[in-house]
């Protein structure tokens, strides 16, 4: 549905003078509960993640106080530590958000009060990276849309119920559509799908391996749960993008998915998305090409799916350096002239800000020749674009006066394996004896994306320095599986015939009924989860007497102990098989047996041998970057490692996903830093004046709203040990 309060954005574009406006903003802003100035994920259609409030602002931000905390009071036995993603969303004094756990909550914005909550899980542990929820509206018909495993859901924004006109009962699978066998496939969108009219268009989040599923993009209709229209990221034989793959890549390859959001100019009809690299991340012998539109921003018609424009940031991707976050809809001034774009932050530590209808650079952008592959059968492509501006947000180089040295003896085993590593600076492909990758595929901007604020053009993020290595090993599924008889071994035996009826060969379970036991070291101790197994739990019968000399192999099984790059294989190989045995395109001959390559040290941040970050601090910063310029307003570190801060020194920064929000009242917020701080800076200076120690680190972009006539700024705050489900806390000036 079209933008029921046009003139928030017509305000934006600033073509009229807001003074002819005042009376209706008075009028909109001062009626209780009519606030909506956070309905959408990331604030609003364009991701701007900026508020028009001011009540809150430089002069007051000190008096900031906790005005209500929300427990759901859902954990899973034994959680301590989930964080919800969750970036909240208010519509006229509600609050819409999802725990840990994925629940989904209405709140009361005004006090924290639980109006109605729903499972998706029906019971199950749920859990799980998720963003948020989608709100549509027509009359008196208002559902809230969203995600729960890969089912999407539409309920009655007012009583929580299922809309049973909404597909069945209530419910979509979005297994059906993409290219796989829906029965053997599970495609879980991790970000909140956007509307237009009577449109949700969403992307997913697909396996990251080989015979990954294709990330179509798909648009369905709210009131019916009807697929309208799809969106093939990996083209089909006459679609445009084609011939930059193997000709039947179409048939086998995945990836390519946004999994981050998108954005929607409501006036142009366009939808933007960003897509991740295509499968698998970091070989790509079966992919042989440019291969769009991975790694692309993409331009379409939001009412057909019809291919407007891309551009494509990552050639043939080799590192998994996705674009994680939904492209900002700004307006840039260039020359005395104003032109409609949209800046797409992205983990490889550019900011690429892209003409609006036609998705040329408006800063120059070289294609300059990069390092090629040693890796047998591979071939990366020659050339990368390489923006000029806006300069690199994240260190992208780094040689050994780089490397950490928190004692002697670590700073020199750093050397000695930085000079072991294959290294000419950014876009080294991955090697067999090992890649030195910066910013790595946690550096760079995360999911929190970009806030934007339009009075100045000024566009605010966090990035983070992360190094990691690409260690390429080549597997053979048939011989790899079964490797040296040890404890791990003999703890697997014992799972695989006894516990894996229930839990399932991969762990994964199959909930509600039988709990997942990946992660459970995130969930209990090792003694913990001993008398649990030999005592038996639920419908869990007891196994002291089957576990008699075994302990210590079930254990070290699930707890995952024995080297952490055998098992990275190990569940490689079952997740690869799994996918090529789900494909319905390709003849199923070559599932055990085709030869290829897995990184197994991937998505792990380098580090010493002490277990300290492999790179000198900065490791976070929050960075503020004039678009009109290209230029940086100012970079400051955020979060401290107060360990590891040395003597005299700043703060050390630190990872982290979630994404900051800007305000009219000259503030920025940031949480999502391991010190559990949760931060407001000055917008002009990055001058920090209002901080607060939460019981867990913020754990998804904060929001602000008004509610009765007050402003709040509210966050996800992950599990502690008091409240293991999470909370989400509102803070206000006190009355
Ligand atoms: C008949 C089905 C079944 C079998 C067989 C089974 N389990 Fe379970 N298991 C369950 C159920 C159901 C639960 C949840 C119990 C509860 O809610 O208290 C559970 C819970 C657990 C938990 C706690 C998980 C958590 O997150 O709280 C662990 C650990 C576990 N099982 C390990 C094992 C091991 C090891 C084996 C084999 C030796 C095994 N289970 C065999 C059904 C089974």
């Amino acid at each position: 549905m079209a933008n029921r309060y046009p003139f928030i954005t017509f305000l934006r574009k600033k073509k009229h003078p807001v003074w002819f406006f005042l009376p209706a903003i008075l009028l909109f802003m001062g009626c209780n509960n009519q606030d909506r100035t956070w309905s959408v994920y990331k604030a609003d259609a364009t991701s701007s993640s900026y508020s028009v409030l001011k009540e809150i602002n430089k002069e007051n931000v000190y008096q900031l106080k906790l005005a209500w905390t929300f427990n759901p009071g859902d954990a899973v036995e034994g959680s301590r530590f989930a964080g919800s993603q969750c970036n909240p969303i208010i519509l006229d004094g509600v609050m819409y958000a999802a725990s840990a756990r994925h629940r989904i909550y209405a709140i009361d914005a005004g006090n924290g009060k639980q109006i109605w909550s729903f499972d998706p899980y029906n019971g199950g542990p749920g859990g799980g990276s998720f963003r948020g929820v989608t709100y549509w509206e027509d009359g008196n018909d208002k559902r809230i849309l969203f995600t729960g495993g890969d089912d999407l859901f539409a309920l009655n924004a007012e009583t929580g119920t299922p809309i049973r006109e909404f597909g069945k009962n209530g419910k979509v699978s979005m297994n059906v559509g993409i290219r796989d066998d829906p029965e053997k496939i599970s495609v879980k969108p991790t970000s909140p799908g956007i509307v237009y009219n009577d449109l949700l268009i969403i992307g997913n989040e697909v396996s990251e391996l080989y015979g990954a599923q294709p990330g179509y993009i798909r648009a369905y209709n709210i009131r019916t749960g009807k697929l309208e229209w799809t969106f093939h990221t990996i083209p089909k034989p006459g679609e445009p993008g084609y011939d930059t793959w193997p000709k039947d890549a179409w048939k086998y390859a995945g990836g390519a998915n946004d999994w981050g959001g998108m954005s929607v100019d409501e006036k142009r009809g366009m939808v933007f998305l960003a897509t991740g690299s295509p499968s698998y991340d970091f070989y790509g012998y079966d992919r042989l090409g440019k291969n769009l539109f991975g790694n692309c921003v993409v331009a379409l018609d939001a009412k057909t799916g019809k291919y407007i424009w891309h551009f494509q940031t990552i050639h043939h991707d080799l590192w998994d350096y996705d674009l994680p976050a939904p492209p900002n809809l700004v307006t840039v001034e260039k020359d005395g002239k104003k032109i409609d774009a949209v800046a797409q932050t992205s983990k490889v530590g550019f900011l690429y800000v892209l003409n609006r209808e036609t998705g040329a650079s408006l800063f120059p952008i070289e294609e300059r020749p990069v390092p090629a592959s040693d890796v047998p059968g591979e071939e990366a492509w020659p050339t990368q674009p390489i923006p000029l501006k806006p300069k690199p947000y994240s260190r992208q180089y780094m040689t050994t006066d780089d490397l950490s040295d928190f004692s002697v003896t670590a700073h020199d085993s750093l050397i000695k394996l930085f000079n072991s590593l294959r290294y000419e600076g950014l876009f080294t492909p991955p090697s067999i004896k090992g890649t030195l990758n910066l910013p790595g595929t946690i550096g760079g901007s995360e999911w929190g994306g970009a806030a934007y604020d339009p009075a100045t053009g000024i566009l605010y993020l966090k990035a983070n320095e992360s190094p990691e290595i690409d260690l390429l090993q080549k597997i053979d599924p048939a011989t790899d599986a079964s490797a040296n008889p040890s404890i791990h071994e003999d703890g697997k035996k014992i799972y695989t015939s006894y516990c894996a009826t229930c839990h399932k060969a991969d762990r994964k379970g199959d909930e509600p009924l039988y709990p997942s036991l990946l992660d459970l070291k995130k969930r209990m101790t090792e003694a913990e989860a001993l008398n649990k197994i030999k005592g038996g739990s639920g419908k869990m019968p007891p196994f002291a007497g089957i576990l008699k000399g075994h302990e210590d192999g079930i254990i070290d099984y699930l707890f995952e102990k024995t080297d952490e790059r055998m098992l990275q294989k190990e569940s490689g190989i079952t997740e690869i098989r799994n996918n090529r045995l789900s494909n319905i395109e390709v003849k199923k001959e070559n599932v055990d047996t085709a030869i290829t390559y897995l990184n197994v040290t991937a998505y792990a941040q380098l580090k010493d041998p002490e277990g300290h970050p492999a790179i000198k601090p900065p490791w976070g910063t929050l960075n503020a970057i004039n678009l009109n310029t290209g230029d940086y307003a100012w970079t400051i570190p955020v979060g401290n490692n107060a360990d590891l801060q040395k003597k005299g020194e700043p703060i050390t920064g630190s990872t982290g996903s979630p994404g900051p929000i800007v305000t009219r009242g000259g503030l920025v917020f940031l949480g999502g830093s391991r010190d559990r701080k949760f931060q407001a800076f000055d917008k002009a200076t990055g001058s920090l004046l209002w901080e607060t120690t939460l019981p867990g680190f913020a754990s998804s972009t904060p929001c602000t709203y008004q509610s009765n006539g007050k402003q709040y700024i509210a966050v996800s705050v992950a599990g502690s040990k008091e409240s293991p489900a999470g909370t989400i806390m509102a803070f206000a000036l006190p009355d």
